[in-house]
């Protein structure tokens, strides 16, 4: 793997963060626990529950800084069409996102219906297997890119605007 720049780094750390945490959510939402949905009642799976809803309010963050810092620069180094398929991934993806936030939230706040388990267990389905193409075409097309698109001050820049944001945004 080619040497990252400083905001790739951060950037990739994101997509490994979002990844361990899908792999987590696609385990328990597996035939295994078919008849066993998250129990808010139980500290362990109520902090689950927690996290999942922090996790995607991350994701929906963590697009709008590569919206906003990111993809202009690889617009403007000859890629628009690598751009608009991005944005346009990030387009599925949210609608996915929020509806599995909702249901999660429900879920949180007035336990588990075989219903609503079934719903969580979709909507988790739908978004993995977006997330998935996204992060690896991420990290392929751009993460891997940034050291030959930024120069190192531009790049130590969004680096420290990322790690500010990053502290800001997250009280946990
Ligand atoms: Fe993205
Ligand atoms: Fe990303």
């Amino acid at each position: 793997m080619a040497e990252l720049s400083e905001v790739g780094q951060l950037l990739h750390e994101e997509h490994f963060r979002f990844l361990v945490s899908i792999c987590g959510l696609q385990n328990r939402v597996g035939e295994a626990f078919l008849d066993r949905p998250l129990d808010p009642r139980n500290a362990e799976e109520r902090k689950q529950l927690d996290e999942l809803i922090a996790g995607l309010d991350d994701i929906i963050e963590h697009h709008r800084f590569e919206e906003a810092n990111l993809f202009p620069l690889i617009r403007e180094h000859g890629d628009p069409e690598l751009v608009a398929e991005l944005i346009g991934e990030h387009g599925t993806i949210e609608p996915k996102a929020g509806r599995l936030r909702a249901i999660a939230s429900a879920l949180r706040r007035n336990g588990a219906t075989a219903g609503r388990w079934s719903r969580f267990r979709q909507a988790t389905e739908v978004l993995i297997a977006d997330m998935m193409e996204h992060l690896q075409k991420e990290e392929l097309c751009v993460v891997q890119r940034l050291s030959s698109l930024l120069d190192a001050r531009t790049d130590h820049e969004l680096a420290l605007s990322r790690t500010a944001q990053r502290l800001s945004g997250s009280p946990s």
